[in-house]
């Protein structure tokens, strides 16, 4: 049966409107109720837990219910707090007379395609680093698959990233292949950082050397930490939703090949909204029919996988009492 009873770390994934929130609620409610402590986290810029839970959630961390603490991270705000981070860091390496290249470039990093994945990634990672401690399992709502696929795979990208410079760093023994990477612009002082430094500055630079190096490394550490958590599958478990229709189960084949492609733990499905047998009328007949060649082709496709149904039911589903309905229905 598919369960997360044992695991510590879930993603639940799929099509945009497929019911990621409802569910990955719904397992939250089912865990407490198990007695587990849990902390469901929403990536999704949308911010749909509240709605959900009928209740305000956001950053940081708030107690929602017994043994649920809810997070919302704002991708806006967290691209912010990272650039000011970097922005710190880089400062403390580097001469003052850099300081506003520094700025221009980070403004840039702002606008670039790829910040907010980076940030959220970033957070992401420190969560699964740090709260496994503090709670039994980690529920992460995910963003729409294409996304949520990014997301997981940047990594292994973050990590290469952080070695090229690292190899940069060590072959020069020198910060110049690290700021080249970081501030392009500043030609003058890269192509030789030791041109008009003292002896006093060249062992100060040499410090920095060793401390840029360091907060690489433990950047780099952190990664593959997380990744090895995620790739893990005693740890971790990706569930997917979707509806019995064709373009969530296509899909869901994509999504499926391409995680596991990347050695990610596919759990099982949760099939959503299927039409309750009792639904009558001309018109659900047809619709329930057309509804078993989907469900078809999901059995044929995914034999390999643990599936769950959930009924289609006849409101949304708000709020504590309606979410108690569907965790009931989660094995
Ligand atoms: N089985 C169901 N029966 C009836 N309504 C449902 C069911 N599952 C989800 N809903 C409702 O459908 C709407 C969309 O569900 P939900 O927000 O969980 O989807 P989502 O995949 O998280 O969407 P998004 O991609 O926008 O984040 C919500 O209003 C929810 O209450
Ligand atoms: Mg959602």
């Amino acid at each position: 049966m598919l369960t997360i009873d044992d695991k510590q770390i879930v993603f639940v994934g799929g099509k945009g409107g497929v019911g990621k929130t409802t569910v990955s609620s719904a397992l939250a409610l089912q865990q407490a109720n198990r007695g587990r402590k849990v902390l469901l986290i929403s990536t999704d810029p949308a911010h749909s837990l509240a709605d959900a839970f009928d209740r305000p959630i956001g950053d940081p961390v708030r107690n929602i219910a017994p043994n649920i603490d809810a997070l919302e991270i704002d991708p806006d705000a967290e691209v912010e707090a990272h650039i000011e981070r970097v922005m710190r860091t880089m400062k403390r390496f580097s001469k003052p007379d850099l300081y506003p290249e520094i700025e221009r470039q980070m403004r840039l990093t702002q606008q670039s395609p790829g910040a907010q994945e980076a940030a959220l990634l970033e957070r992401i990672a420190r969560l699964i680093d740090e709260q496994p401690e503090h709670y039994d399992v980690l529920i992460f709502d995910t963003a729409p698959t294409g996304h949520t696929l990014r997301l997981l795979s940047l990594p292994e990208a973050m990590a290469a990233w952080t070695q090229g410079l690292l190899k940069q760093t060590e072959r020069s023994k020198k910060l110049e292949g690290a700021l080249e990477h970081l501030t392009p612009k500043a030609e003058k002082d890269i192509a030789n950082p030791m041109a008009d430094a003292t002896q006093h500055e060249a062992a100060e630079l040499d410090d920095r050397t060793a401390e840029m190096t360091n907060t690489l490394l433990n950047r780099q550490r952190l990664f593959q930490r997380t990744r090895r958590m995620l790739t893990d599958p005693e740890k971790t478990a990706l569930i997917f939703v979707l509806t019995p229709e064709k373009l969530p189960i296509l899909e869901t084949t994509r999504a499926v090949a391409a995680l596991r492609q990347e050695q990610l733990p596919i759990t099982g499905l949760v099939i959503n909204r299927n039409l309750p047998a009792d639904a009558d009328g001309e018109f659900m007949a047809k619709r329930r029919s057309q509804e078993a060649v989907y469900r078809n082709d999901i059995e044929r496709e995914f034999s390999d996988l643990q599936r769950i149904y959930l009924p289609l039911f006849p409101t949304d589903l708000h709020g504590l009492v309606a979410l108690q309905k569907i965790a009931e229905q989660l094995p």
